[in-house]
């Protein structure tokens, strides 16, 4: 069922409201006890995050993040430097941005247009293709294979208006296998046509405590009256999913307005918002219009961080002032229920993470899609 159609929507709002009116939510078949070490292990962490992170596709940028031939994007997370380049016939390559002579970070965090890049340490040269093309002093230096000392590839596609990559060299890359029917509900975003209007990174606690927060609706009036509460039915969430991944429909208080279901199918949008949960670290939330907020939460070096990406998107770029301050407005709110109401909620679990008051956390039967995550970073590291 793709997002963007009509009637699609139209039944997710039937399903909201059907909610609203019940006073009901969409269950799990039981609470889930989750073991604290889930959250706190190192050695745990480590394991997981090699296998959920570092395995599989990982959505690492936005295709608009590098949207002509010859446009580069260059970004470090996981450990992992990566450099993205954008090949003349528009695809996108994947390469570990460090240097094949004795390991420097190739190029600098950040983007731009540029078909060489030059390593700081020693001059060595690499084109957009990898290819190493320049060494310095190379009658001094000695022979050797200059095929052999290309960049090191990573696994990568674009797919959705997202860049895909496996952050391990030489494993598969089967992007339409791992997202199933989460392809086209993505598919059906047109990422690829919106317009990037702004970009962020916010620190976090760590990983597993900062995305139970995305994935559920149960916080919405207790933690967000002063931004997204108001928009937003707390405790109504109509729950999807698609093999790891999972589309949260969020319920807006205009369902109030509604007494025939009938009048759902004329303008869905006005009644529900979606969120897309791309397993393990993606979520793409329609909070308010057209526009769109994009997250990408990176476990830290340590289990008690994550740094977040989040990308503001709005349908083309803002001509007028009053569409600019709209989209700027909701930069801002989007801002303050991330950064200081969900993550700075997120921080006072954190801090009490090794306090011995909890052996295990207890999720409940109406926060579905935080039991579906822990049981899919479970499957996948075992
Ligand atoms: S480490 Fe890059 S040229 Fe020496
Ligand atoms: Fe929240």
């Amino acid at each position: 069922m793709n997002s963007n159609d009509p009637h699609a929507r139209a039944q997710l709002a039937q399903r909201a409201w059907q909610h609203f009116r019940a006073g009901t939510t969409d269950l799990a078949s039981a609470t889930l006890e989750v073991p604290l070490a889930a959250y706190t292990d190192a050695d745990r962490y480590a394991h997981e995050v090699s296998r959920v992170f570092l395995q599989r596709p990982l959505p690492w940028a936005l295709g608009l993040e590098l949207p002509r031939p010859g446009d580069y994007l260059a970004r470090e997370y996981l450990g992992r430097p990566v450099l993205l380049t954008r090949q003349p016939d528009g695809s996108v390559q994947a390469f570990l941005n460090v240097c094949r002579h004795r390991g420097a970070v190739l190029c600098p965090s950040g983007r731009g247009h540029q078909s060489r890049f030059t390593c700081p340490y020693h001059a060595w040269t690499y084109d957009a293709a990898g290819r190493l093309v320049g060494v310095y002093g190379s009658a001094s230096f000695g022979d050797f294979d200059r095929d052999q000392r290309g960049l090191t590839r990573l696994p990568c596609v674009e797919r959705a208006g997202l860049v895909w990559v496996v952050l391990t060299p030489g494993l598969e890359l089967d992007i339409d296998g791992w997202l199933g029917g989460m392809g086209p509900l993505l598919e059906s975003l047109n990422l690829g046509a919106l317009h990037l209007f702004e970009q962020r990174e916010l620190a976090g606690s760590g990983w597993k405590a900062t995305l139970d927060g995305y994935l559920e609706i149960y916080h919405h009036n207790s933690v967000h009256q002063g931004t997204v509460g108001p928009h937003t039915v707390g405790n109504l969430l109509v729950h999807d999913t698609f093999g790891p991944h999972q589309r949260l429909t969020i319920a807006r208080p205009t369902l109030d307005e509604v007494s025939d279901p009938a009048q759902l199918a004329a303008d869905p949008d006005r009644y529900v918002r979606l969120v897309h949960s791309v397993f393990p670290n993606l979520s793409i939330s329609g909070i308010v219009g057209g526009l769109l907020l994009v997250g990408q939460v990176f476990p830290g070096p340590t289990p008690d961080r994550t740094v977040t990406l989040q990308s503001i998107l709005c349908p083309s770029p803002p001509q007028e002032d009053a569409e600019l301050e709209a989209v700027r407005q909701f930069s801002a709110m989007t801002l303050q229920a991330v950064r200081d109401e969900d993550y700075a909620i997120v921080g006072r679990v954190q801090a009490a993470l090794h306090s011995g008051a909890n052996q295990t956390f207890l999720i409940g039967r109406n926060e579905p899609a935080i039991q579906h995550y822990h049981r899919w970073v479970s499957e996948l590291s075992a």
